[in-house]
């Protein structure tokens, strides 16, 4: 596994200048985010933590998901996805650190990340998904995306790619370096319930979905 990638400055100036054009990812991470959303399945009147909520349009269907009386919270490094998720959605942000969440133990029922825990230090997440759990109510449900290990030939040769491309310049791939979370999900303490591997146009995404079993 890679180690290195961007620091917390360097993101939040990528994703600030990268803005709506994130949206362009959805060409290789949509279906992978679509089949997350499937999973995750909040209910009506529930909390949900979209940590890097990003430009905030899975946030949307988050929102639709959980009216009436719940909430979705939309939480970000960078200002400008914040005021792009807020022009989408009636939704309240923070702007934040998805290894500081500033939420009181227990305070939500649901917890999403996509495409961020890929972009943060490999020693900064196992601190990082101890906190996820912290914040979330006993059973509560984790669902992750992250940028994975190849599993087919055109994936395999795509992930090599991309590492050579990190290799040489990790702002150039705004951080993000494929991961497999399995074991450390495991170690923080929730219990794992489904991990796929969805590849579009060759790019593969993992999905993870777990349970705090405290
Ligand atoms: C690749 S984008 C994914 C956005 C969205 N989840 C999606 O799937 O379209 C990564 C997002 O994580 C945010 N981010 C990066 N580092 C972060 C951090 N340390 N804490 C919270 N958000 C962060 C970025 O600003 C960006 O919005």
């Amino acid at each position: 596994m890679i180690q290195d990638t961007i620091s917390r400055e360097a993101a939040r100036r990528y994703y600030d200048r990268l803005g709506t054009y994130q949206d362009w990812a959805g060409h290789f991470e949509g279906r992978a985010k679509t089949r997350a959303l499937d999973l995750l399945a909040p209910p009506p009147g529930c909390r949900v933590l979209n940590v890097g909520v990003g430009t905030g349009k899975e946030h949307v269907q988050i929102e639709a998901a959980v009216a009436p009386g719940g909430v979705a919270v939309g939480l970000d490094v960078s200002p400008v996805m914040l005021r792009l998720t807020r022009a989408r959605t009636g939704t309240p942000v923070c702007l934040g650190d998805a290894r500081r969440l500033p939420y009181a133990n227990a305070s939500f029922d649901y917890l999403f990340a996509a495409y961020v825990l890929d972009l943060l230090p490999a020693p900064d997440l196992a601190g990082l998904l101890h906190d996820f759990r912290r914040v979330l109510a006993p059973g509560g449900r984790l669902v992750l995306v992250t940028l994975t290990e190849g599993v087919t030939r055109p994936s395999r040769a795509i992930i090599a790619l991309w590492k050579l491309l990190y290799a040489i310049s990790p702002e150039g791939c705004g951080g993000c370096r494929p991961l497999q979370l399995t074991d450390l999900v495991g170690q923080a303490g929730f219990r794992l319930a489904r991990r796929e591997v969805v590849v579009q146009w060759g790019v593969p995404s993992e999905i993870i979905v777990a349970e705090n079993r405290s």
